[in-house]
């Protein structure tokens, strides 16, 4: 496993990371996401991704619950959390990153991770009833306080990034070091077009989210939906489409030929893509069982195997089915 940079800072991340969406409470015990999380780290994973709203809270507990039993030392490796959606009714407990909602949710968070800081925290999406400018310092604040190390984005438009950064310029408060998108052979426009300027001129690092489309390019859905798989998950429907996309699955088929002669898997040719690129901090991995979490961190193995023709060859076969 190789570390990389956060953009511009000074924390390294593996190149391949782990995180808890849709697994952590829902398919996952605290056992079984405690087994993926030592695969994980047994391979070198230093970076735990994780989020409020994920299994509303659920997910920060049990990963708070592994880190402790696991006991790693602290400074060895680094776990995130993101606010925007909020697991409580009320007008500043939903859709909002307001300073009383982001400063009363940090807290929360840290008492289920069991931690006394996050390392790095996300503004999950971004909110247009609070002024950016207050959630600047909101943000400056939580890492002021020791509650944050580093703070950033996620899925938010390059625009709204550089006002953050532009703001936190100006008043000499922390800025945003990094962006959290989704990336993979099916979405690539906004990393590759929209984000690449701010990754080169704010030195922004990106650390990438769904680099398997959330299973599609396994190939696992070339012949329906398995029982056992996230498109069979109910509340995940609206993946279904996308899932057992004729075309789609046909892309995944022929890039099954070129993970054969590069002997590897679909998962790991997939997962090594997202890599490749130099903008790209770290790739966060998402698994349902700890084969996965092995055969995935295999995909550390197959970077270097993407040389430029390869990468020319992929572009060919699924580049216009990328949005
Ligand atoms: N910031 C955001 O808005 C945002 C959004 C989404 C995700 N994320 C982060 O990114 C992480 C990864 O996202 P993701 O889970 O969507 O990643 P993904 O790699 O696209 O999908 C992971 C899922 O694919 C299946 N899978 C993984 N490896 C496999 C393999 N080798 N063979 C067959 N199936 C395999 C598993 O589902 P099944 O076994 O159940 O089919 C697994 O849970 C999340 O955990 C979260 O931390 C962030």
């Amino acid at each position: 496993m190789e570390y990389r940079r956060l953009g511009r800072s000074g924390l390294k991340v593996s190149e391949l990371s782990f995180g808890s969406w849709v697994t952590y409470g829902n398919q996952l015990d605290t056992t079984a996401a405690r087994e993926c999380m030592a695969a994980a780290w047994d391979a070198g994973v230093n970076f735990f991704d994780n989020a409020e709203v994920y299994a509303a809270g659920k997910s920060e507990e049990i990963m708070g619950e592994a880190l402790k039993k696991m006991g790693w030392p602290r400074l060895k490796y680094i776990v995130s959390t993101k606010f925007f959606w909020g697991i409580t009714e009320g007008p500043n407990e939903r859709n909002t990153l307001n300073r009383k909602y982001l400063l009363h949710g940090i807290d929360a968070s840290l008492k289920r991770l069991q931690l006394d800081y996050v390392d790095l925290v996300f503004c999950h999406r971004p909110d247009p009833d609070t002024p950016v400018e207050e959630t600047v310092w909101a943000m400056h604040d939580m890492v002021e306080r020791g509650k944050a190390l580093y703070w950033g984005t996620s899925e938010w438009p390059a625009s709204a990034i550089r006002e953050a950064w532009d703001i936190a310029e100006r008043h000499h408060l922390r800025k945003p070091v990094m962006e959290q998108p989704e990336y993979n052979l099916f979405h690539r426009s906004r990393v590759e077009k929209e984000y690449a300027p701010l990754c080169d001129e704010i030195g922004l690092g990106l650390t990438t989210w769904s680099p398997l489309a959330s299973g599609l390019l396994t190939g696992k859905y070339a012949k329906g939906i398995p029982a056992d798989s996230r498109g069979a998950i109910p509340r995940m429907k609206f993946l279904v489409g996308d899932l057992t996309d004729k075309s789609k699955n046909e892309v995944v088929a022929k890039l099954g030929v070129v993970a054969n002669e590069l002997g590897c898997s679909l998962a790991q040719l997939a997962i090594a893509w997202c890599a490749a690129n130099p903008h790209v901090s770290t790739v966060i991995t998402g698994a349902s069982r700890v084969a996965q979490v092995k055969e995935n961190m295999g995909a550390a193995e197959v970077i270097a195997k993407l040389t430029p023709e390869v990468l020319a060859r992929i572009d060919a076969i699924a580049g216009s089915a990328a949005d």
